[in-house]
């Protein structure tokens, strides 16, 4: 949530903080904001909307200077207008923050109450809780005369999760940099320091870069910067050499990220599993993760959890473990997890799946297990990122960078993990045959291609979607490993064509949610042939029944189902635990043309944003 970027050096802050902000767009984009330094002052501009349109303002801004600081926001506090857009600024402080004071209402009404005692009146132009701190660091600043000094001052006094940056125009060639919960890096450049929320704004300048820890200080002079720790005491920090470069964030001749994305797949299934097959010897391996074979035995119980997307990533992991590998598997998600005083022992694995390393509640619930002393396994994309850095163990996703908001491919490369995750820990407890272990290996390497197959679902759905567009609602059905895919086409739908979506297992729809079904209400059923086949095409006569319009989702040469839907998409014929990869496709497919005929913004759908750093 809120991308920040701070740059010092000889090239035009501007371009610098602009480019470091586009890469970081994903993080929020209701309205952005630069504070740079111009003829001794920040010159500060800002807009409300995206990035683009701060962008246009900035065309025919002049800067001279050589530090500044930037902010795309998703708004927490107040409005996504001007006047509520980062940096704020009061008294010369600029400061862009990412995050959440919890206790800025207690510490404004201190101010104010101090600033009366003083004869003095503090105004506040925003409905932030952020321009409370620049308040604070002004006020500190009249009295320390130091912006470092300042910072410190102040620090203990903020309660809630924070990463924020500050200038100040008494202070020229310095800025900066401190965080409690959400990112940030500081990247050493050839002459210059950039600061920001990810490492993909820093790698354009430099490769090499330090991760800043809670309640850690960075201060920026000119072309150098130091670390302190809470006490004001300078602390030496390993410098982490990144071993990527910076992702291609282009289209590549798509019309948006997302579809680019959904048709990246099967090359990103491909590389998730690579790591883990012996293709010669048809098996899986989990070695060199950080967790040891002996571990491996040792698990009795599974823990997973996550949030959203890979939360349902995580449930088909659920199936897929407790079949394979005959181990009891409990997922929840972890805004839930957290605060339901989990009872967990050693002997569990617990398995936190995160895209992006760095959700908030997932985090929490992660460092909640080790003071538990339960060993964890971390799934990412991104590449130390906080939840990778933190976890005992790791797995990486490897699917690439995911712009678009909505999750796809790393859901389906998070899936193919599940899988190589169940394998490892049936034959860890002997409970894989080496025929069996084969014929898993097989059905997940002939994945990608048929997932590639699936992908001709695209023509389907562009056509439908103006039909589609009109109904008033969708309900997702599925059993077994399906299910979760219908609780994740439903989300998919939701936060990209805003439409009502719910996603069930298909049992359960004659216990209340049959109700909603009439010839308004799509119905997306997932009837791959497996052992639940039978059931499940019970469940769908009883939701034609009731007049639902049926889209079906069935193996190919499956004529039953052809004849009872409207819409019958074929999936290729593979073992159970590939189906759920299958599925994903046509899913993903159907909400981005949906989405696409309403005309929103499927890259950057309304209030959402690709990284929640906050709880
Ligand atoms: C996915 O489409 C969503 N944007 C969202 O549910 C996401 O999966 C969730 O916020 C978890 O993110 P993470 O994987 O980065 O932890």
């Amino acid at each position: 949530m809120c991308g920040i970027v701070g740059y010092s050096g000889p090239q035009n802050p501007k371009d610098v903080i602009m480019g470091g902000l586009k890469s970081l767009e994903y993080r929020g984009y209701d309205s952005a904001g630069v504070a740079i330094l111009h003829k001794g002052e920040f010159k500060r501009v800002r807009a409300e909307g995206k990035l683009s349109i701060l962008q246009e303002k900035l065309i025919n801004e002049p800067f001279d200077g050589h530090l500044g600081i930037g902010h795309t926001r998703w708004a927490t506090h107040g409005a996504p207008v001007e006047r509520n857009a980062h940096p704020h600024t009061v008294k010369g402080v600029s400061i862009v923050h990412n995050g959440i004071i919890e206790n800025y209402l207690e510490l404004r009404e201190e101010l104010a109450r101090d600033a009366k005692a003083r004869g003095q009146v503090i105004r506040f132009e925003s409905e932030t809780d952020t321009e409370l701190v620049a308040h604070l660091i002004a006020y500190q600043l009249e009295i320390t005369k130091g912006l470092l000094e300042s910072v410190l001052k102040i620090l203990p006094r903020l309660n809630g999760a924070f990463s924020i940056l500050v200038v100040s125009k008494d202070h020229p060639d310095e800025m900066i940099a401190f965080k409690n919960g959400p990112p940030l890096i500081i990247g050493q450049a050839k002459g210059a320091v950039v600061v920001a929320s990810d490492v993909q704004a820093i790698l354009p300048h430099t490769n090499k870069v330090v991760y800043i820890d809670d309640f850690e200080i960075a201060h920026v002079k000119g072309e150098s910067f130091r670390i302190y720790n809470s006490k004001g005491e300078p602390i030496v920090k390993p410098v982490v050499e990144i071993d990527w470069s910076a992702d291609r964030v282009e289209k590549e001749g798509y019309p948006h990220f997302m579809l680019k994305e959904i048709f990246e797949q099967p090359r990103a299934v491909a590389r998730a599993l690579a790591p883990h097959i012996d293709v010669a010897k048809q098996t899986v391996s989990l070695s060199g993760t950080g967790i040891t074979d002996a571990q491996w035995a040792r698990v009795e119980r599974v823990l997973i959890v996550a949030c959203g997307t890979s939360n349902y990533a995580g449930m088909v992991g659920k199936y897929l473990i407790e079949i394979m590998a005959r181990v009891p598997v409990e997922t929840d998600i972890a805004s839930e997890f957290r605060y339901r005083q989990p009872v967990m022992g050693a002997d569990t694995l617990a398995i936190v799946i995160s895209q992006s390393g760095e959700t908030a509640d997932t985090l929490a619930v992660l460092r909640q297990l080790k003071t538990l002393g339960v060993p964890s396994l971390s799934v990412c994309n991104v590449k130390n990122s906080t939840i990778d850095r933190e976890a005992d163990g790791h797995l990486y996703m490897n699917s690439g960078t995911e712009i678009g908001v909505a999750s796809t491919k790393a859901f389906t490369s998070t899936i193919a993990l599940m899988n190589v995750l169940a394998l490892q820990i049936a034959k860890a407890k002997g409970r894989l045959s080496p025929e069996d272990e084969a014929r898993y290996v097989n059905a997940l390497l002939a994945a990608p291609a048929q997932m590639e197959t699936v992908l001709a679902c695209d023509k389907f759905f562009a056509a439908a979607a103006d039909v589609l567009k009109n109904y008033k609602g969708f309900l997702y059905m599925g059993r077994g490993v399906s299910y979760p895919l219908a609780l994740e086409g439903a989300l998919k739908l939701k936060e990209l064509a805003y439409m009502h979506a719910e996603g069930y297992a298909a049992g359960e729809m004659k216990h209340g949610p049959l109700a909603l079904i009439d010839k308004r209400m799509a119905v997306v059923m997932l009837a791959p042939s497996d052992n639940l086949y039978e059931k499940t095409l019970s469940n769908l006569e009883e939701a034609k029944a009731r007049g639902g319009v049926i889209i079906a989702l069935g193996t190919v040469g499956n004529e039953r189902l052809r004849g009872i839907s409207q819409s019958y998409l074929t999936l290729p014929r593979a073992e159970w635990n590939v189906n759920p990869l299958l599925e994903a496709v046509p899913l993903q497919l159907l909400a981005y043309h949906v989405a696409s005929a309403l005309g929103h913004d499927v890259d950057q759908p309304r209030n959402l944003a690709k990284s929640v750093t906050v709880e």
